[in-house]
C-alpha cells in the first residue's frame, strides 16, 4: 500500500477538485452566459467550511481568457486578461480573495500548444517570414503545393493551412482557428513562462495543463504511420505529433518553475488511452505533480471493468506518482449520470460510482453537476456549438450535451440565468437541481457532501494506502484504504442485486480482524459494529464503508 511521500501530503493529493465549466455554472450578469461574479455566489454551495456545503477543495476554472470562442475558451487571444463575457481582472481578484477565504483553491486551465488565430503572436507571425514572431508558430512551406503530411485535426477537415503572406502552412491539429506554437523557439518559451509566472504571482494555486504531450513535434514534420483502425484519429500511430521525447524536458522546467511558489500544483491532460503514456509525465516525480487519467470515462459499469483500471494505473505510476481519478469532464459528450443510467436503479448506480470516485487512492476531480446528477441534453443538430459535434454530426453530437447550465433551481432556466442561456437548460432541472436536494438528507447530493466531508476527516480515506481485497471482481469491489494504525474498509456492490461478499482467506496478512464500525453506509445505520471476517450480505448497489475500530491494526 503506498502513501503520498514525506509525511506532509499535500493539498492537491488529499483535496477534492471541482471543475466548473464558467459559461455554464452560475450568470451574474443575467446576459445568459455565465461569470466570475456568478462563480462568487455560489462559493458557499462549494465549501463554506461547515458540512452544510460541499465541501471541495478547489476549483478548476475552464478557461477564462479572452477568446473568439471558436473553441469555447481553448483558443486564447490574450493570455493576461479576463474575457469580458466572465468580467475582468478586478473580479478575478475578488473571486481569488473569496475562495481563499473559504480554504478554497483555484486552478487554472492553461491553454498553451496552441493560441487563437486572433493572438496578436500570430497576426504578427504571419505578417512576414522576418516578422520576430514568425518563428514563435509551427510552419511548412508543403510538398509540391500540398500539406507536409498527413497529421490529423481533431475538428477541423485538415491541420495545415495555407498562409499568402507567408507562402507557408502553419500547423493546428485542432482546429484552424488554433494555430500550434512553436516550444523549440527560446523566445516563445520565454513568453509562455512568464504567462504561468503571471497568475502565479496573482496567487492561483495551480494550473491544468491542456494537451500536455502534443507541446512538441518532430523537428522534420514527418507523417505518422497509418494503421488499421476505424475511428480518424486512431487510425495514424501519433508517433510524430505527441509525446516527442523532448516534452519531458519541458514539463520538468515547468515542474521547477511552478515549484518556485510555495504549496502550487500542475495537473496534466494527457491526450491518451494509454496509462503508462499519462504516467510518464510524472517523471521521476520531477515533472507534472499530476496526470489526469480518462480510463473511467470509457469503460462500461461493471466492478471488473473499473478495478481493471485502477490496476492498470497503479501498475503504471508504479509508485512515481499520486494517481487522479474521474468520471466525467467537459470533453466528453456524455456525463457519466447518463453513461450508466440503468431506469430506477441509475440514482443507485450514481451513488455507487461516486463512493468509488472518492474513497479510491488517488485525488478525486468531479465536473459541475455530477453532484446532483445531472444528465446528457439531446442537442438538435441547430444547437449545436462545439467543433467537434459540427464536424463529426450525427455520428457524434459534441460535447454540449454535457455542458448545459447548472441546475440551482426548479425555476426557468434552473435559476442558471434571468435570460435565455447559451445553451438549453436540460428540462429535468425542474425536479434535478440543487434547491430540492440540498435539505434532503437521502439525495445525491447529500451523499456526495457527506462522503466528501468523511474523506476530508479520514486520514485512511484522503492520504492512505489501497489494497484490492479480491482480483478480478464479479459484484463488488473491496478494497482496504490504511493511515498509521487506522485501516478502513470500503464494500460497492455494483449489482442490483443482493450479492455475498466473502472476505479472503490465506492471505497470511488479513486485514480484516478485529471490530469494524460503520462509517458511511447505503443501508446501515452509521457507528453500528460490524464482523467483517465473515460472509457480508449486501443489498442492491448498496455502499459500506466501515473503519476497524480495534484488534488488529
Ligand atoms: C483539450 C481540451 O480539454 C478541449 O476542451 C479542447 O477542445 C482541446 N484540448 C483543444 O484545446
Amino acid at each position: 500500500m503506498t502513501e503520498p511521500r514525506g509525511d506532509a501530503a499535500k493539498w492537491w493529493q488529499t483535496g477534492v477538485v471541482y471543475q466548473i465549466y464558467p459559461m455554464s455554472f452560475m450568470d451574474g450578469d443575467g446576459d445568459g452566459v455565465g461569470d466570475l461574479m456568478g462563480i462568487v455566489s455560489k462559493l458557499d454551495y462549494l465549501n463554506d467550511g461547515t458540512e452544510k456545503s460541499l465541501g471541495i477543495d478547489a476549483i478548476w476554472l475552464s478557461p477564462i481568457y479572452p477568446s473568439p470562442n471558436r473553441d469555447f475558451g481553448y483558443d486564447i487571444s490574450d493570455y493576461r486578461d479576463i474575457d469580458p463575457r466572465y468580467g475582468d481582472i478586478e473580479d478575478f481578484k475578488l473571486l481569488l480573495r473569496e475562495a481563499h477565504d473559504r480554504k478554497i483553491r483555484v486552478v487554472m486551465d492553461l491553454v498553451i500548444n496552441h493560441t487563437s488565430d486572433q493572438h496578436p503572436w500570430f497576426l504578427e507571425a504571419c505578417k512576414g517570414r522576418d516578422n520576430p514572431h514568425h518563428d514563435w508558430y509551427l510552419w511548412h512551406k508543403g510538398k509540391n503545393g500540398k500539406a507536409p503530411n498527413n497529421w490529423f485535426a481533431y475538428f477541423d477537415k485538415r491541420a495545415w493551412w495555407w498562409v499568402d503572406e507567408v507562402r507557408k502552412f502553419y500547423l493546428s491539429t485542432w482546429c484552424r482557428y488554433q494555430p500550434e506554437v512553436n516550444w523549440r523557439n527560446p523566445r516563445l518559451k520565454e513568453a509562455m513562462f512568464d504567462v504561468i509566472r503571471f497568475w502565479l504571482d496573482l496567487g492561483v494555486d495551480g494550473y491544468r495543463i491542456d494537451v500536455v504531450n502534443w507541446f512538441i513535434k518532430d523537428e522534420k514534420f514527418r507523417s505518422n504511420p497509418y494503421r488499421l483502425q476505424l475511428t480518424p484519429p486512431d487510425y495514424q500511430k501519433h508517433i510524430y505529433d505527441r509525446n516527442r521525447p523532448e516534452t519531458h524536458g519541458l514539463c520538468r522546467e515547468i515542474r521547477q518553475l511552478v515549484d518556485s511558489y510555495p504549496d502550487r500544483f500542475a495537473v496534466g491532460e494527457v491526450f491518451t488511452n494509454s496509462p503508462e503514456e499519462a504516467a510518464s509525465y510524472y517523471g521521476n516525480g520531477d515533472e507534472l505533480h499530476l496526470a489526469f487519467n480518462f480510463a473511467f470515462l470509457f469503460r462500461k459499469w461493471g466492478a471488473s471493468n473499473f478495478l481493471r483500471e485502477v490496476d492498470a494505473w497503479d501498475r503504471a505510476l508504479k509508485d512515481r506518482g499520486w494517481p487522479t481519478y474521474t468520471l466525467s469532464s467537459h470533453d466528453q459528450p456524455g456525463r457519466h449520470y447518463s453513461r450508466y443510467a440503468k431506469g430506477k436503479e441509475t440514482d443507485r448506480r450514481a451513488r455507487v460510482a461516486a463512493a468509488m470516485l472518492l474513497t479510491l487512492r488517488g485525488t478525486p476531480f468531479l465536473y459541475y453537476g455530477e453532484e446532483i446528477g445531472m444528465s446528457n441534453l439531446k442537442i438538435a443538430r441547430k444547437q449545436i456549438q462545439d467543433p467537434l459535434g459540427k464536424k463529426y454530426w450525427p455520428f457524434l453530437k459534441g460535447r454540449d450535451p454535457a455542458r448545459t447550465p447548472m441546475q440551482w433551481n426548479g425555476s426557468p432556466h434552473g435559476g442558471f440565468s434571468t435570460a435565455v442561456p447559451w445553451l438549453p437548460s436540460h428540462p429535468d432541472h425542474r425536479v434535478v437541481n440543487v434547491e430540492n436536494q440540498k435539505g434532503d438528507p437521502d439525495s445525491l447530493l447529500s451523499f456526495y457532501r457527506e462522503l466528501i466531508w468523511l474523506r476530508k476527516k479520514t486520514p485512511a480515506l484522503c492520504r492512505g494506502g489501497y489494497r484490492a481485497l479480491v482480483f478480478p471482481p464479479t459484484d463488488c469491489l473491496a478494497y482496504v484504504r490504511a493511515h498509521g494504525d487506522r485501516s478502513v474498509l470500503v464494500l460497492l456492490n455494483f449489482a442490483g442485486k443482493r450479492v455475498t461478499f466473502t472476505p479472503p482467506v490465506g492471505t497470511g496478512n488479513d486485514p480484516l480482524e478485529g471490530t469494524w464500525q460503520v462509517l458511511f453506509g447505503t443501508d446501515r445505520g452509521k457507528g453500528s459494529r460490524l464482523d467483517v471476517s465473515t460472509a457480508i450480505e449486501l443489498d442492491g448497489y448498496e455502499v459500506l464503508i466501515v473503519q476497524r475500530t480495534g484488534g488488529a491494526g
